[in-house]
């Protein structure tokens, strides 16, 4: 789509139902320089918080953490960049502190990068304050969670979006295009999921120069993400991270714009990766040898679309593996995998043979790359963090629809609470909501799809 039918889009959405990320007021609207806050400046805020510093429309106006070391520093790199130091709030330890943040009325948008038990609270509190929320993946915890902030969105009106990176990745958006070419004919299934060893991530020393491995400790003992993230193996059973996967896939088949989940199971295998690596690395006698995980080493969930097609996940983070997303799209005339980075497209690849997708990327790569690839180089994983930054502050400019909005982010991300339920019903096929309340028929496609954002 040209960027002028983008244009007449966003405005005939714009006053309509359709247009869940509009913003309540002009806050932002036609604005050139933004003042943003962050809640959370832990490893990930600090890489987000990086792509704000370097862009002259951002002011980083506040930040808020709990914990000094990583306040200070946010803060550092503010500074070190020649800009105004921003207000802080949260060294104190109080974990509402963000509250004070989001009423003092100097905010356009605020970053959530905290724990996922804070990211559903944070953001109705975000809203009902009129502040614009880019929240990183998850949205909540419980499936109730996810309908309180999807109310708090609809209620105040104020923009959301979730900060799914994955969206953006180049190869990711060369098949969006590639899709919507037709070059695979009509979809019939997709794979992704979360395979990313984590044990080095969910375990640590607590030592805060060094945030990955060296240590079998979590909780109060562990730091950085080894103090909240592997509690929810000890406690939960399920496809905890669904959104790197699902958000490409719910893109390429219009999930929420003319096609929706219908139908969710979830499967788990047994839970032992986690156990092993702390024996190994912490010994028999190391009180977390006692701890019981429930996270099923791999949870492989299923998804069917009103379409017709199937979507496999497969969340896989505590034993050894090198990383892949596990990518796999395929239609009637060909299919792309990206863990052999590789495409097959009838007639034109030789019969039952693969090509090499760099090829194909080439041919296909996204007009959002060809204009910001060299700025997004040296961007955290691998630059697509630039672009996920920059959808979501070049939309608030313009009071545009928020790329990835509302009904996407809760769509995706409570297939967490539902593959819970699913394993826990013995791996039962439960009904998927319908988040939209019946819109998903009427909503276009809104993103990725131009040279802007
Ligand atoms: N999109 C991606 O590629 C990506 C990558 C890594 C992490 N993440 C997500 O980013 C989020 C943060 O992860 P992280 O790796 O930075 O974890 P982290 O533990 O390093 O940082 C979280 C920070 O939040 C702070 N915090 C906790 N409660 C708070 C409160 N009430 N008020 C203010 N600050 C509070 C902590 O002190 C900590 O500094 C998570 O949701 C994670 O899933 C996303």
């Amino acid at each position: 789509m040209k960027r002028r039918n983008f244009l007449s889009l966003g405005s005939a959405l714009a006053g309509s139902a359709l247009y869940a990320g509009a913003m309540p007021g002009a806050a932002a609207a036609g604005r050139d320089r933004l003042r943003i806050g962050m809640i959370g400046t832990g490893m990930r805020g600090q890489v987000l918080l990086r792509e704000l510093v370097r862009r002259d429309d951002v002011e980083v106006a506040a930040l808020c953490d709990i914990e000094p070391i990583m306040l200070g520093r946010a803060v550092q790199m503010v500074t070190a960049a020649g800009k105004p130091a921003p207000a802080t709030f949260g060294e104190n330890g109080d974990g509402y502190a963000y509250r004070r943040m989001l009423d003092s009325g100097k905010l356009d948008g605020v970053i959530i990068a905290t724990p996922w038990e804070w990211h559903a609270q944070m953001a109705i509190d975000a809203m009902q304050a009129k502040v614009p929320v880019g929240c990183e993946v998850v949205a909540g915890v419980s499936l109730q969670d996810h309908w309180n902030v999807l109310d708090a969105q609809l209620k105040t009106g104020t923009p959301y979006m979730l900060l799914e990176n994955v969206c953006y990745r180049r190869d990711v958006l060369a098949v969006l295009r590639m899709v919507r070419s037709g070059l695979f004919g009509e979809l019939v299934h997709l794979q992704g999921g979360y395979q990313h060893d984590l044990r080095a991530v969910k375990f640590n020393s607590g030592d805060p120069t060094k945030p990955y491995g060296g240590g079998v400790e979590f909780g109060a003992k562990g730091w950085s993400e080894a103090r909240w993230r592997t509690e929810h193996s000890v406690r939960r059973n399920g496809e905890l991270y669904p959104s790197h996967g699902i958000g490409p896939c719910a893109m390429y088949t219009n999930i929420n714009r003319g096609n929706r989940f219908t139908r969710i199971n979830a499967f788990a295998s047994k839970a032992a990766g986690l156990h092993d690596y702390v024996v190994r690395n912490g010994g028999e006698d190391h009180p977390n040898a006692r701890t019981r995980f429930q996270l099923g080493d791999i949870v492989t969930t299923t998804l069917a679309c009103d379409n017709g097609e199937t979507i496999i996940l497969q969340h896989d983070t505590s034993l050894p593996r090198p990383y892949s997303l596990g990518f796999r799209v395929q239609g009637t005339r060909g299919l792309w995998m990206d863990l052999n980075r590789s495409v097959h497209v009838e007639g034109i690849s030789k019969p039952h043979e693969w090509d090499d997708a760099r090829v194909w990327f080439e041919k296909y790569d996204h007009p959002l790359w060809r204009k910001y690839g060299e700025q997004a180089a040296g961007a955290g994983h691998g630059g697509m963090d630039f672009f996920v930054i920059h959808a979501f502050i070049e939309a608030l400019k313009e009071n545009a629809p928020m790329p990835i909005d509302i009904y996407d982010a809760i769509t995706w991300s409570a297939i967490t609470p539902l593959s819970e339920q699913s394993i826990a019903l013995g791996f039962h096929t439960l009904d998927f909501p319908d988040f939209t309340g019946g819109k998903w028929r009427t909503r276009k496609p809104i993103f990725a799809f131009d040279d802007r954002y």
